[in-house]
């Protein structure tokens, strides 16, 4: 199939759809939006400065600058305990989103399956299509707080299957998988040949003491891991476009390949400015700061809607969403109703998936005071 027939057969993210419709009202509180509501940190932007004023404005590498390559292998040791060797193992990408596309396409074959435990980020799935493959969705359920069943994964294995995608902390239902669900999924790759791309965008924004573990660290994963994250959410460097892949020697160069007909890099001063941040003992406290102010806005939600009649509450532990039922309701008429009504934006469950109907996701994107407002619209909207 050619590519345009792909496109013509992917939807249009729903996302979008509602974002417009949100902008006819000047009082909408969005709870759509998937990005930190944080501005990137001063000491960031001053480094893409330095950038600029030392001439860091030509092509990169295709695979990115050796000084950003380097900072995130030493990252990669120090904090998700993943030996990857900056001149063959890493790839800086136009923002985790550019990954998945580049690095499906280095192995997956026509007709063949990628399982998604489901609801699941949008980009995944439209990846595996854009790449010719079929997206195969696992549903996972509210009771095992959103994590997928090693025995529903087994199940959905054809000898079709090339790879599973995983996503912890998840978007869109907050749930973040252990170390235990990692190594029954390392163990199915094992077993079954499968390749194992793991999202690991949201790492840092994880709840309780939870600690975020990475599947390419565990034994016997590291040729079959391909590990995205980026900039975007860690960093709150959302428009900067910058993500990061770690994966064997093979699936770089291919991914190199491509990205050089593509893009040819990210951004030079951008990924100067990101070398930078990564060491810098300012980021983490940042990024501390941003954890612990979504922890606050994630129980505040969480215990405002868990108090709403029709409403049914899975408390996530990581991420910035909340993804809860809205028991009997089907999610499309309810979000625009709300929207129409209420001026309360909020996504379709079933934008992430067969999975995801009957529910919404809402961002915890905005500052409490914001937040109280549109849970109490959302109140009314649920007693009338
Ligand atoms: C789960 C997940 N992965 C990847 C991305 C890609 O982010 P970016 O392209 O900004 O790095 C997003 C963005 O919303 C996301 O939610």
């Amino acid at each position: 199939m050619a590519l345009s027939d792909m496109l013509d057969s992917i939807p249009t993210s729903g996302i979008r759809r509602l974002f417009e419709l949100a902008g006819r009202y000047s009082d909408a509180l969005s709870l759509g939006i998937g990005e930190p509501d944080f501005d990137t940190p001063e000491h960031i932007k001053e480094y893409a400065k330095e950038a600029l004023d030392a001439g860091i404005t030509h092509y990169t590498p295709n695979v990115g600058l050796p000084i950003l390559l380097e900072a995130i292998s030493q990252k990669l040791k120090r904090e998700n305990g993943i030996d990857a060797d900056p001149a063959s193992n890493i790839m800086v990408t136009v923002g985790g989103n550019q990954a998945f596309l580049l690095a499906i396409s280095t192995f997956l074959r026509q007709g063949d399956e990628v399982i998604i435990p489901s609801p699941h980020f949008v980009t995944h799935s439209a990846s595996v299509q854009l790449a010719g493959g079929v997206p195969v969705e696992v549903p996972c359920y509210a009771e095992f707080g959103y994590r997928p069943r090693t025995e529903d994964l087994g199940k959905a294995i054809t000898p079709r299957t090339r790879c599973i995608i995983i996503n912890s902390p998840n978007n869109p239902t907050g749930s973040v998988l252990g170390k235990g669900d990692l190594e029954e999924i390392a163990d199915l790759a094992v077993d079954h040949d499968l390749k194992v791309i793991s999202d690991e965008v949201y790492e840092t924004l994880i709840y309780d003491g939870l600690r975020h573990e990475s599947i390419g660290a565990l034994n016997g994963m590291e040729s079959k891991t391909i590990t995205v994250n980026s900039f975007s959410k860690a960093y709150a460097m959302t428009g900067w476009r910058l993500g990061y892949v770690v994966a064997d020697k093979d699936t770089i160069s291919k991914m190199a390949k491509f990205q050089m007909y593509l893009a040819a890099c990210p951004v030079s001063f951008a990924q100067y400015a990101a070398a930078k941040a990564i060491n810098d003992e300012r980021s983490r406290s940042h990024i501390e700061t941003m954890r612990s102010e979504y922890q606050r806005r994630r129980d505040y939600i969480s215990s405002r809607l868990d108090a709403i009649d029709g409403i049914e509450v899975t408390k996530p532990s990581g991420a910035f969403y909340i993804f809860p039922e809205v028991v009997g309701k089907d999610d499309l008429e309810f979000s625009e109703s709300l929207l129409k009504n209420k001026h309360v934006a909020v996504v379709p469950g079933s934008t992430f998936g067969k999975a995801g109907k009957g529910h919404i996701r809402c961002a915890y994107t905005l500052p409490i005071p914001a937040l109280e407002k549109a849970m109490n619209r959302l109140e009314d909207f649920m007693r009338a």
